[in-house]
């Protein structure tokens, strides 16, 4: 049953932000483009008072609020709310659950439940999906995090869930794997002869992996300051964009073959000790600046107390097995920077010999660009030669072979990541979610680095918003004779 599409799908957190700015947009976006199984319904809960008509109402301003002008159809928007149904639900106490099998009846057809709530709700309302028959066999369930704060708690989390739903169908979220670019990633390795040899520690100088962000904490004061971002990005997003690059060929496009080679590398990921984290990491939080030209208040000041949480972390990783051994992973992430940017820079190693030195001409060693975010390209960075009669030397100059995404496909609707992982959630398919294992050698490393910021006492260096974090951080790529590949 678990690769037959669902008829029902049940949203818990569905007046939550998530839900206004990226589900309903994206379940909404599915529907128009007649993507959804023929009468799925969609049933939100939530603590708040709606019913049917007002959830709808409160669906419509969602989408009316968050939808791009071009994708606002009146009639599939009116089409699309006839799928949506409410059910009022307090899921701390088991009491209402059974109201919620009422309103949902009969689950014969498939049932995909999406949790996003908070986390200390999980454990009550798998309980109470149990206690009123939402678990059954043909029922699968899509895990949002947080997934706990480290190893213990996102076990005891799992643990909760793996009573009522096996693995095989518990699906937790990474949107990251969500995104077109990084399904790219995939595409750009494994389906290309060109770079695979030499995609290792013979080919590779040093891989960098960059999410900025401009955003500071966005009203999310409460979830943010108990995570930081080693918890919020690293963790996660930044350690999959990892494990893509990084791992072996995985024998078949599925969900058991991508996931166990990813948990391999996941588990190659060299413990940082506590006597290296000063060296091999960097945290800051910011300070008041200027992101694009706009002036902005400091974390603290945001807070409106004093906080050693990191918004910004950069981090020195290494793989250890055979095709990484002296490969060095950067990974670097912060809130407000210069610029939202998602990236990963492949660093390739220099010629062996260049036979244009005596004759003036520098080399660049090669690097190739993936670029996530705003834009989507892959960028080969290549050395040719300037026109001329070069009577003072050779010129050779870095230009880039650009694959733009955006120009190549644009007659193609980019989506949100979210409508990928919805619209895989309903039909069954585990290969863009985090299998258990992951999510376990994830927490694994980063909870090792955080106890080494614990026991050295390492406190956030300030950064002004609207820089690139600490200098600390500049060093730190710096001492190996790399820079980072952009500001
Ligand atoms: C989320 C984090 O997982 O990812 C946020 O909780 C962050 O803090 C967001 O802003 C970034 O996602 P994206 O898709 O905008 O890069």
């Amino acid at each position: 049953m678990t690769r037959q599409p669902a008829s029902k799908l049940l949203l818990f957190g569905a007046t939550g932000d998530l839900a206004q700015r990226m589900l309903l947009p994206s379940l909404y976006g599915l529907h128009a483009d007649g993507l959804l199984p023929e009468g799925l319904t969609i049933t939100g809960t939530a603590r708040s008072d709606h019913d049917d008509e007002s959830y709808r109402a409160f669906a419509a301003t969602a989408l009316s609020t968050h939808l791009p002008a071009d994708r606002k159809d009146d009639a599939a928007i009116a089409s699309f709310l006839e799928r949506v149904l409410y059910q009022p639900l307090d899921a701390s106490s088991i009491g209402g659950f059974a109201a919620l099998a009422d309103k949902i009846g009969d689950t014969s057809g498939g049932l995909a439940i999406f949790l996003s709530t908070a986390p200390s709700l999980f454990r009550p309302t798998i309980k109470g999906l149990e206690s009123a028959g939402l678990a059954g066999l043909n029922v699968r369930i899509g895990l949002e995090k947080p997934l706990g704060h480290d190893l213990n708690s996102s076990r005891e989390i799992n643990d909760a869930v793996a009573e009522v739903f096996p693995e095989d169908r518990t699906f937790r979220i990474d949107h990251y794997l969500g995104k077109e670019t990084v399904q790219n990633i995939l595409a750009l390795r494994f389906g290309n002869t060109l770079f695979e040899p030499i995609w290792n520690a013979r080919g590779i100088d040093n891989v960098q992996i960059t999410i900025s962000e401009t955003v500071g904490l966005e009203g999310r004061a409460g979830y943010y300051d108990g995570s930081g971002a080693m918890r919020d990005m690293v963790q996660n997003h930044m350690l999959q964009l990892l494990a893509l690059i990084a791992m072996e060929p995985p024998a078949r496009f599925d969900g058991t073959a991508i996931r166990d080679e990813k948990v391999k590398v996941l588990r190659s990921l060299r413990p940082i000790s506590s006597a290296d984290a000063p060296s091999l990491t960097v945290t800051g939080q910011y300070t008041s600046g200027a992101v694009k030209g706009e002036i902005v208040r400091g974390y603290a000041e945001e807070l409106e107390r004093a906080s050693t949480t990191e918004t910004f972390v950069a981090i020195k990783a290494n793989v250890d097995n055979w095709r990484w051994q002296g490969t060095p992973f950067y990974l670097r992430t912060g809130k407000r920077m210069p610029t939202r940017q998602s990236e990963i820079a492949i660093q390739f190693k220099p010629v062996p010999h260049s036979m244009f030195a005596a004759r003036g001409g520098k080399l660049q060693p090669n690097t190739l660009v993936i670029r996530l975010q705003p834009e989507e390209y892959v960028r080969l960075l290549v050395m040719a030669k300037e026109p001329g009669l070069d009577r003072e030397g050779v010129r050779l100059r870095e230009v880039p072979l650009d694959l733009s995404l955006d120009t190549e496909f644009a007659g193609t609707r980019r989506r949100i990541a979210y409508e990928r992982l919805l619209l895989d959630l309903i039909e069954g398919d585990p290969t863009l979610f985090v299998r258990r294992d992951e999510v376990e050698a994830q927490w694994t490393w980063i909870d090792g680095i955080r106890e080494g910021w614990i026991a050295n006492d390492m406190k956030p260096k300030a950064y002004p918003a609207g820089s690139w974090g600490p200098s600390a951080a500049v060093a730190l790529t710096e001492r190996d004779g790399t820079t980072w590949h952009d500001g």
